[in-house]
């Protein structure tokens, strides 16, 4: 029988072995939420829940991973987003699949799979939930970062939900007491208008064809309105001066856009026209918007209608008539900082345990149980042993009341009761300790 042939080992190349020594770091672009910033987190959940309990939004979560396929036709096979950030994966049997960049098109997908279109019309979903895209990393632009989205899904293309959504958005970020607030508007119009914008748009690039970006002369044969889209410097000037799809709008776009200003004027809701916010995702129709704070370009949130949607997911022509706008938390919660918004406080627990030997922390142990029974927040530093390193942690805490179980104590079945301001004290027998705390938080 021959010899098996002996595979040789495979060599850790110098940077693995090097990595091997080193403290593994999260990836690049994706951050831990520690406890210290939960209770911002707890603020937005907060506000979500007051604006969508208030304007009736039902919760939605859809799977982080979906078919290619969902993005590259929904979110559009020419967007940066697709070409450029998406994480994508073959699975042992084939499929592949992305980490989803945006919520958007897979709730369309969600809607049409379970028959969404057979409940009252328009349904209205929100979601909140991490969002992966491989952009380059800087304040307020993260590889996984969490949105939170509003869509309205069926029934007409009524304004009056347009209206509706901006409203809510900005709503959003006001029940955070974000100040300086301001919302731009836009229109990008209907497949029949965009065609005139389109040749237009072409004509004049192609005439500026040698002062634009690579990206931007391969956009131009593609996917025109992307151009309007571009980020690079050198195309800036040329982008300022190209022909507005405002200008080009049909007369039932011209009519819509007109009529979502008068819904936003009825509340004297304050916005600006920004005729050249087109929106990085190409399934937007009409309407567009954006939501920024203190005159900063960074958008908090963005949105708009996605008549094609639907239609560009497989389902039936002009089936879903929707509208809707996603906040980028992380970029939320940067701005509450920075203009000195305050968190949620914890709960403060009012009575600290401390215990001093074994049998006393034994003891402890299973007092805190009943307090929890009781209903009353007790903390304590099981871990610790003296009387002096746990009352000054009880001081630290800013506790009213400090609960004293030492060797004595237990004997004696007693505990001994701390007032923390006065420094008095007194024993009390330790069946009446729930009883007695209850009435001195009072
Ligand atoms: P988007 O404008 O791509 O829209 O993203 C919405 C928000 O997500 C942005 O305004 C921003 O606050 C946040 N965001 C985006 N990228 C990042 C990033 N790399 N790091 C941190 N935050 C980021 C959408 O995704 C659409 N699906 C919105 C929508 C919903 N349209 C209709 N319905």
């Amino acid at each position: 029988m021959p010899k098996p042939k002996k595979v040789p080992k495979k060599k850790n190349s110098p940077k693995e072995k090097k990595d091997k020594k080193t403290l593994l770091q999260s990836v690049k672009g994706m951050h831990d939420i520690l406890p210290a910033d939960q209770p911002w987190w707890e603020k937005i959940n907060k506000a979500i829940k007051e604006v969508v309990d208030f304007y009736n939004f039902s919760k939605i979560e859809t799977p982080i991973l979906e078919a290619v396929e969902i993005f590259e036709r929904g979110v559009g096979d020419a967007t940066d987003i697709v070409e450029k950030q998406m994480y994508t994966l073959r699975t042992r049997g084939g499929d592949k699949l992305a980490l989803r960049p945006e919520a958007t098109a897979g709730i369309v997908r969600s809607y049409f799979q379970h028959g969404l279109s057979r409940l009252g019309q328009p349904v209205k979903l929100y979601y909140l939930g991490p969002m992966f895209r491989h952009e380059q990393p800087q304040a307020g632009r993260y590889r996984q970062f969490y949105q939170l989205g509003f869509e309205v899904l069926g029934g007409e293309d009524d304004p009056v939900y347009d209206a509706q959504v901006i409203l809510i958005t900005h709503r959003l970020a006001e029940e955070l007491k974000i100040k300086n607030l301001a919302v731009q508007l836009n229109s990008i119009g209907c497949k029949n208008c965009r065609n005139t914008h389109r040749k237009k748009l072409t004509e004049y690039y192609k005439k500026n064809a040698n002062k634009i970006c690579g990206d931007c002369r391969r956009r131009l044969s593609i996917n025109p309105l992307r151009l309007l889209d571009c980020k690079n410097e050198k195309c800036q000037p040329i982008k300022n001066q190209a022909p507005t799809t405002i200008d080009f709008l049909c007369q039932s776009c011209r009519s819509h856009f007109r009529a979502v200003l008068e819904y936003l004027d009825e509340l004297n809701f304050p916005y600006s026209i920004n005729t050249s916010l087109v929106r990085g995702l190409d399934y937007y129709n009409k309407t567009v918007f954006e939501l920024f704070a203190d005159g900063g370009n960074t958008a908090l949130g963005g949105g708009g209608r996605y008549d094609y949607l639907g239609e560009m997911l497989g389902a039936r022509k002009n089936s879903l008539p929707a509208v809707g706008s996603a906040l980028g938390v992380e970029r939320l919660i940067e701005v509450m900082k920075t203009q000195g918004l305050s968190s949620i406080a914890r709960s403060k627990a009012r009575v600290f345990l401390i215990q001093i030997g074994k049998p006393a922390k034994k003891k402890a142990f299973s007092l805190i149980e009943e307090f929890y029974k009781a209903g009353v927040k007790v903390i304590e530093s099981l871990g610790k042993e003296s009387l002096k390193s746990q009352l000054k942690l009880a001081d630290k805490e800013g506790v009213d009341i400090a609960l004293i179980l030492g060797q004595r104590e237990v004997f004696e079945e007693s505990i001994i009761i701390r007032d923390m301001r006065s420094g008095a004290q007194e024993t009390v027998p330790l069946t009446k300790i729930i009883e007695t705390v209850k009435k001195k938080l009072k």
